[in-house]
C-alpha cells in the first residue's frame, strides 16, 4: 500500500525536531483523524530557509510527508517554500494511498502556517499566502496531548 519512499521517510524521518527561536512555528491539525504536525523554521536575513524541523503526532503517512516536506523547502526562499504544495510532496514520495492524501495536505499547510507566523512576527506579507485555516495554535495543542 505504501511506496519503498514512504516507508524510508517513515522509518528515517529527516529534520525531526524543534528550532529554538524558530523564526516561523506553524500548527496545524486535522479534526477526524486527530493528527497533528508543527513546523519550525529558520529564516536568513535574505529570507532563505537556513534550517527546518517538524515534530509530527500522527500517522506513518504524515510522518513521512513531514519529512519530505522539510527536505524540499530546505534551502529554498519564501517564495519558493510557497511552491511546495502536498501534491509536490506526494509526487517527491511516489504517491500515496487515497485515504492518506489529507495528510500530505497537513504537511503543506504546516508549512503555510509556520511561513505566516514568520511573516507575521516580521511585520511582512508573503504575496500569494494565505492565513492558514487549520492553525490551531499553542494553548489548544497542548491541551491535546
Ligand atoms: Fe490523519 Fe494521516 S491519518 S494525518
Amino acid at each position: 500500500m505504501y511506496t519503498e519512499k514512504v516507508m524510508e521517510h517513515f522509518q528515517n524521518p529527516r529534520n525531526m525536531g524543534e528550532i529554538e527561536n524558530a523564526s516561523g512555528i506553524g500548527t496545524v491539525g486535522n479534526a477526524k483523524c486527530g493528527d497533528i504536525m508543527r513546523m519550525f523554521l529558520d529564516i536568513d536575513e535574505t529570507g532563505v530557509i537556513r534550517d527546518v524541523k517538524f515534530k509530527t503526532f500522527g500517522c506513518g503517512a504524515a510522518v513521512a510527508t513531514s519529512s519530505m516536506a522539510t527536505e524540499l523547502v530546505k534551502g529554498k526562499t519564501v517564495q519558493e517554500a510557497l511552491q511546495v504544495t502536498n501534491k509536490a510532496v506526494m509526487e517527491a514520495l511516489d504517491g500515496l494511498p487515497p485515504v492518506k492524501v489529507h495528510c500530505s495536505l497537513l504537511a503543506e499547510e504546516a508549512i503555510h502556517a509556520a511561513l505566516w507566523d514568520y511573516a507575521e512576527k516580521n511585520g511582512m506579507q508573503i504575496e500569494g499566502l494565505e492565513k492558514p485555516k487549520t492553525d490551531i495554535g499553542e494553548e489548544e495543542v497542548e491541551e491535546e496531548y
